[in-house]
């Protein structure tokens, strides 16, 4: 099993050429050693990526108004000698349409991010996500493992999953894209309740975390990346935005509390929780293969998150969505161990860029 995958393999090497540079603004221009370092340590081939250096901000940071996303900051300085100006110009909103951005933000603050182009010269065009947190899913890891129940605890959180997918069998039936769109809602509530927490409780006990609230933070976001990926094959009903609005209310304020009195059970619910993940995107992938659910060209959000070939299908996001989870069920089984053994997650190192 592989604990360390490749977006963590990109990230230090990507940082450690970028680093320096993202700190003056202005000037991103990756230099072509840099730029083959990071090709070599991601073995990315169909994606690459470098800054670019971009005229609104090469050397006019304090810019009065630059335009994000597009080439039009030509204004002069300001300066505080021009106060009026200043305040003219001050962010008008505009349409925040993020990856499309027609119209773009006026800015007053000089914060316009650097533009990334892939290899072929092509923009990166997602706000969402940049190359360095992508990577290329473990499909070796085991999908059966399963943490046996042995203490109350443990057949609490077992049985309170269990009970959980009666009423999502019921309301889903084999609607497996919709499905997954939906439980990806409550999926990425855990980690966040649990980095939050974390979060809280480094700093009013002055301590470290052992990198645990990054790494639950990670999860939260890996899961999310799910929501948005299936988002683009199976559009929520009315209905459907209803029921996540009302569950995500109960869920979240339900773990918070529950996280609060016993990580060690929260961890375990979400292991099982994870386990039953698997089990329902092994069966999307049978209907999947019984053509019972079209197969349909995966998203470019996919493709690009997953690094996944140019004509990679529904099938491949399915597959890598299901490794991912597995990742989740081991942190979250590992987390709990963790407690079990009266030790605190910080004791030991948290697996950041395994998820
Ligand atoms: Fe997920
Ligand atoms: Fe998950």
């Amino acid at each position: 099993m592989m604990m360390i995958r490749g977006g963590a393999k990109v990230a230090p090497s990507l940082m450690k050429a970028t680093g320096p540079r993202m700190s003056h603004g202005g000037l991103h221009l990756l230099n072509p050693a840099a730029t083959a370092e990071l090709h070599s340590a991601s073995g990315m081939s169909g994606i690459g990526w470098m800054w670019t250096r971009n005229p609104a901000t090469g050397g006019a940071r304090f810019a009065s108004t630059v335009t994000l996303g597009e080439k039009t900051a030509t204004e002069e300085p300001t300066t505080d000698a021009n106060p009026k100006k200043t305040e003219n110009n001050e962010s008008t909103g505009g349409d925040a349409g993020g990856n499309k951005g027609e119209k773009g933000i006026a800015s007053y603050w000089g914060v316009e991010p650097n533009k990334i182009t892939k290899e072929d010269g092509s923009e990166w065009k997602w706000n969402c996500f940049r190359p360095w947190e992508t990577y290329k899913a473990d499909l070796t890891i085991d999908l059966t493992k399963h943490h046996k129940p042995t203490t109350f605890l443990d057949r609490l959180a077992y049985w309170t999953v269990k009970s959980l997918r009666w009423p999502t069998d019921l309301f889903f039936q084999r609607r497996y894209g919709c499905r997954a769109m939906m439980l990806e809602t409550v999926a990425a509530v855990p980690g966040m309740v649990g980095g939050m927490l974390l979060h809280c409780k480094s700093l009013r006990r002055f301590e470290q975390s052992g990198g645990w609230i990054k790494a639950l933070l990670e999860e939260a976001e890996n899961e999310r990346m799910h929501l948005m990926t299936f988002m683009e094959v199976a559009k929520p009903k009315w209905y459907e935005r209803a029921l996540v609005i009302t569950v995500q209310g109960v869920f979240f304020n339900a773990y918070f509390f529950g996280y609060l009195i016993s990580p060690k059970f929260a961890h375990r619910m979400v292991g099982y929780l994870e386990e039953e993940a698997i089990h329902s995107y092994t069966e999307f992938l049978k209907e999947l293969d019984k053509g019972n659910i079209e197969n349909v060209p995966a998203p470019a959000i996919a493709i690009d998150y997953w690094r996944l070939p140019a004509d990679a299908t529904l099938r491949d996001v399915v597959m890598v969505v299901r490794a991912d989870e597995a990742h989740h069920r081991d942190v979250n089984h590992f987390a709990s161990d963790i407690h079990y053994q009266g030790r605190e997650l910080k004791e030991a190192p948290a697996p950041i860029g395994y998820h």
